[in-house]
């Protein structure tokens, strides 16, 4: 078989945000076939770009008070410490707002408008005359034409579940303005997805086999496309008639917008979704400049496959949109699409707004080994879309039993007796329990079709089960009791040595999961060879090895446990009376210290001192202070009714009710910690938290006092 050839990329992050784990899951799923590809011959251009468009980072830029470029270049700067840190071996990593996307994103459109495949007409749109902008869908919000809920989005209703276009909400807003928006005509581009040559072309592209005659798409997400383009039951989707023939795709935007101009349009640009996709051949494109490669005989090589990875969440835009623009652009379009599930953190699913899931540079900062999740998540996962569990316990348990107890186990029990009785060297093989190790799992050609099958789980199991045999037998023949007795020197030698070959079998083994472990042991067994063939070519005899070295450390819960702590110290709140949560000022009183030391103590750089980024993580924002009350049942607390430049004013308590009467604070402004985890307290939720000074010492004085802002700042405002 002729060494494969492979494009492969991860979906583009939005460049809205840090990464998170649903990410990194993503990245490490990919990073281990690349791994286990290369390791096969293959040779692999395996890129990753930010998808840098749209008007969600637009407005989140704006709100940033930064450029949409200069915002999403903050983003980009902040990836490489993840993508390193967990080991992921992208080629390289781009932005869909670069010159080779804009390039091909509009030549791709050329080519598709020379097919008679784009269209023009005139659509009705929600416009925000304040922002002198049309309004994307859920930045409309208004009142549910069915059920008559308030502060509805555009698209759906959040209370009673239907489904509405903008234009059907009673007294509509703008979300970004509160301006009422005015219905207004522009002209619009679309991709003539109705025309029958994309349901043709689509029906059949779906349904083929990859050039080794597998599937091109796993059988739930076949279905899935089958539904879309067979009997449209699915006319909830983008674009979906419902009518068994794929609707036409709206892909224009009215300027402002951050994306691509379309030729020939001026004041229109490409819908993000367009010039996505796009993306990753851009990326592509910048890697080949870098290397020296030839893009475009690249692309057109019959011998290269593109592989994409992605979540179940953006199936319909790459097994539809994106290989029909490809096609009929005239280019080779994707060998397969793998698609997983998403990873929920003890049965819950991930919400970037509630801050739940896992930080992962959290988990890199607390100094967890990058491989234990690379493995964990490798031991969940299987060729199907299913989600991913990451359950703490679970994780500590199966790390420790597997990684410490079993694999690492084998070389610290065996390799200090080779070093220090035996000259470093191997010694002869024990056939007869090597030939009793491969009859103990499905040996190494059966691990390769999982790994190539993205059966991950099982390839795991069997190389377990691998190492458990390996174990029975170091367990049956004792070498720490052979070692005693001089006479048995010869079958220590033996042992150990027919140990230690097995030893690095499983290191190539797991080496696409584990490529920083497998490195060092690799280099203390001094082994030959990092390609997949030398599995099963045992070490030969008089080999020498270097003295063992610390390979990898257990899981300590405690990580664990920091790793979930709250990033405001909530026990702090907690423990205190219920009427001290949300004050600053009462925590002071108590002997605490302020809001903002205690807000990601969890990651103290040491010596008392914290980072910058650790600072910026702290959302303080100017509130202007509506309305304060008493509050019934408790002589600490007022509750606060703050203006923080929102859609909606935040209630917060706080216990400076002996300093203030509620009368001398309406109209004032504060500092308002506006992403401190909402809590809830006898009296209702707090939002947040309002600053106030005073001694930690309660002997020089209890007096409290509201932080304040010069005249001038309006709410809203970020204080950095
Ligand atoms: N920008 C688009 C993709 C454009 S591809 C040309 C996008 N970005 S995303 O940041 O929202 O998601 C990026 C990838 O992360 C997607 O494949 C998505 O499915 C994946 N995940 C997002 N949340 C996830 C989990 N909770 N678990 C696993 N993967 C998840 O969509
Ligand atoms: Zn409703």
């Amino acid at each position: 078989m002729t060494a494969r050839h492979l494009f492969v990329t991860t979906a583009l992050p939005y460049a809205n945000g840090p990464f998170h784990i649903g990410h990194i899951m993503e990245y490490i799923q990919a990073d281990i076939w690349v791994r286990f590809q290369r390791m096969r011959g293959a040779r692999v251009h395996f890129v990753g770009a930010d998808d840098a468009h749209g008007a969600p980072i637009m407005i989140a830029a704006e709100k940033a008070g930064k450029s949409p470029r200069e915002f999403v270049a903050e983003i980009a700067a902040g990836r490489r410490q993840y993508l390193d840190g967990f080991r992921i071996a992208f080629d390289h990593w781009h932005s869909t707002d670069s010159p080779e996307n804009t390039e091909l994103s509009q030549s791709i459109y050329v080519a598709l408008r020379e097919q008679g495949l784009i269209d023009v007409r005139p659509v009705d749109q929600f416009f925000d005359p304040v922002k002198g902008m049309f309004l994307p869908d859920r930045y409309i919000k208004g009142e549910c034409p069915k059920c008559g809920a308030q502060d509805q989005y555009g698209d759906a209703c959040e209370v009673c579940s239907t489904v509405y276009s903008p234009t059907d909400l009673k007294n509509p807003y703008s979300a970004l303005s509160g301006a009422v928006p005015e219905l207004r005509t522009s002209e619009h581009y679309f991709f003539r997805l109705s025309d029958p040559r994309c349901a043709d072309f689509l029906l059949r592209w779906t349904g083929e086999n990859d050039r080794h005659g597998q599937p091109r798409l796993q059988p739930e997400v076949l279905a899935k496309a089958r539904e879309w383009l067979g009997d449209g039951s699915a006319p909830d989707e983008p674009g979906a008639a419902g009518e068994g023939r794929l609707a036409d795709w709206d892909i224009s935007r009215d300027a402002p917008y951050f994306g691509i101009e379309i030729p020939g349009a001026p004041g229109k640009y490409f819908y993000v979704w367009l010039d996505a996709p796009i993306g990753y051949l851009a990326s592509l494109k910048a890697y080949c400049a870098k290397t020296g490669i030839d893009f475009d005989a690249l692309v057109e090589d019959p011998t290269l496959e593109q592989v994409h990875f992605i979540g179940k969440d953006i199936i319909y835009f790459h097994v539809l949109f994106w290989p029909a623009m490809l096609h009929f652009a005239g280019r080779k379009t994707p060998e397969r699409i793998n698609v997983h599930g998403f990873i929920t953190v003890s049965g819950e699913k991930m919400s970037k707004s509630r801050g739940t899931g896992i930080s992962p540079l959290r988990y890199l900062e607390l100094g967890m080994n990058p491989e234990w999740l690379r493995y964990y998540i490798a031991a969940k996962l299987n060729s199907h879309v299913e989600d991913v569990d990451f359950n703490p316990d679970d994780f500590v348990a199966r790390v420790n039993a597997d990684l410490v107890g079993k694999l690492v186990n084998i070389a610290s029990r065996c390799a200090g007796f080779i070093v220090k009785r035996f000259d470093a060297r191997l010694g002869p093989i024990d056939g007869e329990a090597h030939q009793a190790f491969a009859a103990g799992w499905a040996g190494a050609d059966a691990v390769a079709a999982l790994y190539d099958g993205r059966d991950y789980g099982k390839a795991i199991r069997e190389i377990m089960a691998y190492a458990d045999r390996v174990n029975e037998y170091i367990d049956s023949r004792k070498p720490w009791e052979l070692a005693k007795n001089p006479e048995n020197a010869g079958a220590l030698h033996r042992v150990c040595s027919t140990a230690l070959r097995a030893f690095a079998d499983l290191v190539l083994l797991l080496a696409p999961v584990l490529p920083a472990t497998a490195e060092r042991a690799g280099a203390m067994l001094r082994m030959p060879s990092t390609e997949w063939a030398a599995i099963g070519q045992p070490l030969p005899e008089g080999h020498e090895i270097e003295p063992y070295k610390h390979l990898m450390t257990r899981v300590d819960p405690k990580q664990l446990d920091a790793l979930f702590e709250l990033p405001e110290s909530a026990t702090d709140a907690d423990t205190a009376s219920a009427d001290a949560g949300a004050g600053a000022g009462a925590k002071a009183g108590k002997g605490k210290k302020g809001g903002i030391a205690s807000a990601g103590s969890a990651q103290s750089v040491g010596d008392g001192f914290i980072g910058i980024d650790e600072f910026s993580r702290v959302d303080l924002r100017v509130a202007r202070i509506l309305a304060c009350e008493t509050v019934e049942g408790s002589d600490k607390l007022l509750r606060l009714t703050l203006d923080v430049g929102e859609e909606r004013p935040r209630n917060v308590f706080s216990g400076i009710r002996s300093a203030y009467a509620p009368e001398q604070l309406v109209g004032r402004y504060a500092i308002v910690v506006a992403n401190l985890a909402p809590r809830k307290m006898k009296f209702g939720v707090s939002e947040g938290m309002v600053l106030s000074a005073g001694w930690d010492d309660p002997a020089r004085g209890t007096g409290l006092f509201l932080l304040d802002v010069h005249e001038g700042a309006e709410p809203g405002m970020k204080i950095s």
